[in-house]
């Protein structure tokens, strides 16, 4: 380490250097580390927002419109938005409506309904569930989520059970 008493050229600062070089040296490190740091950070920034995003409060949707009794004929089903996820409304005979939370509980893909087997599938691994949304067959370890389906006048409402 360099003495202060060497009185300009200092033998023990880089390249023969004084301590006013040694000093502006010291100064122009901490300058380039601190533009270092700074790209560090700026990089890592939004890789840890990425990584860790906000919460984000989903808003509460208990009750989603399935359209008019006479959108869907007997035997056939329809996917509506139900919030942000999807729902399956199905027209099971004429007058008689069944609703449930599209969303397979295998790994999340929308079921759909199949008129041919009167059961919902699941195309992603052939889960199938009944008309009770029970499993059936292939891999979901749960029952779909049924819902309660009304009509005001023509309209047929969705609402989630209680
Ligand atoms: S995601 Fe539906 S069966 Fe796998």
């Amino acid at each position: 380490m360099a003495s202060n008493d060497c009185e300009g050229k200092c033998p023990d600062c880089p390249n023969g250097g004084t301590h006013e070089n040694e000093g502006r040296r010291t100064i122009l490190s901490w300058i380039a580390g601190g533009g270092a740091l700074a790209s560090v950070a700026t990089f890592l920034y939004p890789v840890l927002k990425f990584i860790n995003p906000p919460a984000v409060t989903e808003a509460a949707v208990n009750e989603a419109s399935g359209g008019k009794v006479g959108d869907l004929k007997a035997n056939s089903g329809k996917i509506i938005k139900f919030g942000n996820k999807p729902a399956l409304l199905v027209k099971v005979a004429e007058g008689e409506f069944k609703a449930f939370s599209a969303v397979c509980t295998h790994l999340n893909c929308t079921v759909q309904y199949r008129d041919t087997t009167r059961q919902i599938w699941c195309a992603c691994h052939n889960g199938t569930y009944d008309m009770s949304g029970r499993v059936v067959g292939g891999p979901p370890p749960a029952p779909l989520e049924e819902y309660t389906v009304n009509l005001r006048g023509d309209e047929v409402v969705i609402t989630k059970k209680a």
